[in-house]
């Protein structure tokens, strides 16, 4: 095993030396109970940035957290950060608890509660790291409220000041700032926040390919860039059984038109180009009006930047085209862009390494899903864990990953931390990532 014996083993119930493993029943107890916090009835969750369920969940986390001893500060974007004691930059793990209306039970919550279920079976060994511990989850990671997604980490790390963070406002006009006082979380702690020694994350892939390759750990390479925006088109509200077709400014066309176009881009451009348009809602809404107005979200990702801009750019060409064709007005704005990040080789190779010393099957591979750990790879060594994603399916009641599974993660979690307390990226390439620096603003 890679982090240093002494103490990477527990004193083990008969004072072996077994290796040290994290309480399996214990960790998915916590996501179950959490899961319970804003539980749907079709067996997901909702935990919307924020929200009355976000608070209740924040609660739940912040009393494990205190139960366990650790020192529990809340910043200024409501971010929750618990250490151990101890001298010098902790190790980060983490995540999010907030989750998109139709969330499932791990995205984000794995990272965070693992990360408890590390620092609790230290606790019950005996083996305290040479440097502190620290458990986060950070707030609005999903960005599906407040957009752009990851905001509290960004601004954790200083990608957005605090003033413009905390007046973001949701479709109905309600404040970062208002709701974070609202739900008891306007924390005192200044944004952004120390620097840790590294950070990890453990999450679920999101994805179909772990499950399909029949492979049991992702090793994280990076993150794909993401480019959000909202287009809104204003055409004429008009009677649908008197206006000829060839005299309609038709905003539920353009709007249809643009979703089709942006299917269309992605299949030009290739794998592993996507773009979703996720969000559709035409005024007024009426079976017998041509729609006066579309409100939309555009979602395209890639893990290359060039390609990426080159995806934006034909999608502003062809809605100035579709401005001209339909005579509507079509207006954009940015909800989120954030540049490809690749994570620290040091950390990469420490995934890889102590997963399959392990026993574990790995393979490398990137997130198609934004994650917390992109924005601390601006200022720290940070990497991420994937555990396999049944049917790949995420942002779904349906999203499932086998208990086992669950637990291997966090059992390479825990060995990961040790080796980074144990100062193991020193000897390492350590240090941020050479494109953890290029990550765009958002
Ligand atoms: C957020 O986590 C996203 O990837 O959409
Ligand atoms: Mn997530
Ligand atoms: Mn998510």
């Amino acid at each position: 095993m890679t982090a240093t014996g002494q103490e990477g083993h527990g004193r083990g119930p008969r004072g072996g030396t077994a290796p040290l493993r994290v309480d399996g029943e214990r960790l998915l107890g916590r996501l179950a109970e959490l899961a319970g916090v804003g539980a749907t009835p079709d067996g997901g969750c909702a935990r919307l940035a924020l929200s009355d369920a976000d608070r209740a969940g924040r609660d739940l986390v912040v009393g494990w957290m205190t139960a366990l001893g650790l020192e529990v500060r809340v910043d200024e974007i409501g971010n929750v950060v618990a250490s151990t004691p101890g001298v010098g930059a902790p190790v980060m793990m983490g995540s999010h608890i907030d989750t998109v209306t139709t969330g499932g039970r791990f995205d984000g919550n794995l990272g965070v509660l693992g990360g408890l279920e590390v620092i609790e079976t230290l606790q019950d060994s005996g083996v305290t790291p040479p440097r502190p511990l620290a458990v986060a989850f950070f707030t609005d990671e999903e960005g599906s409220r407040f957009s752009p997604d990851m905001l509290g980490s960004l601004a954790y790390v200083g990608g957005i000041g605090v003033a413009e963070a905390l007046a973001i406002t949701d479709v109905g006009g309600a404040s970062v700032g208002g709701e974070l006082r609202r739900i008891g979380y306007a924390g005192p702690h200044p944004c952004p926040g120390p620097v840790p020694h590294a950070y990890v994350e453990l999450h679920i892939e999101q994805g179909p390919v772990l499950e399909a390759e029949g492979v049991e750990i992702g090793v994280v390479e990076g993150v794909q860039g993401i480019s959000w925006q909202e287009v809104r088109v204003e055409g004429q509200a008009n009677h649908a059984g008197t206006t000829p077709m060839g005299m309609r400014h038709d905003a539920g066309y353009a709007a249809g038109a643009i979703a089709t176009f942006v299917r269309r881009l992605a299949l030009e451009l290739g794998s592993p180009q996507v773009g979703t348009v996720g969000s559709l809602a035409l005024e007024p809404g009426l079976v017998n009006v041509v729609a006066r107005s579309a409100r939309l979200t555009v979602d395209l990702r890639n893990t290359d930047e060039l390609r990426l801009a080159e995806a934006e750019r034909r999608l502003a060409a062809f809605l100035e085209q579709l401005a001209r064709d339909e005579g509507v007005g079509v207006a954009t704005r940015r909800l989120a862009r954030f540049a490809p990040v690749a994570f620290d080789p040091g950390v990469i190779d420490l995934v890889e390494r102590i997963a399959r010393a392990q026993g574990r099957s790995t393979m490398r591979l990137p997130a198609g899903a934004g994650h917390d750990a992109q924005m601390l790879a601006r200022v720290c060594p940070a990497g991420m864990i994937f555990v396999p994603s049944a049917g790949g399916i995420s942002h779904s009641p349906l999203e499932r990953t086998e208990p086992d599974a669950l637990v291997a993660g966090a059992n390479v979690l825990l060995e990961v931390v040790l080796a980074l307390a144990a100062g193991e990226l020193a000897a390492g390439a350590g240090g941020a990532g050479p494109a953890a620096g290029a990550a765009a603003g958002a």
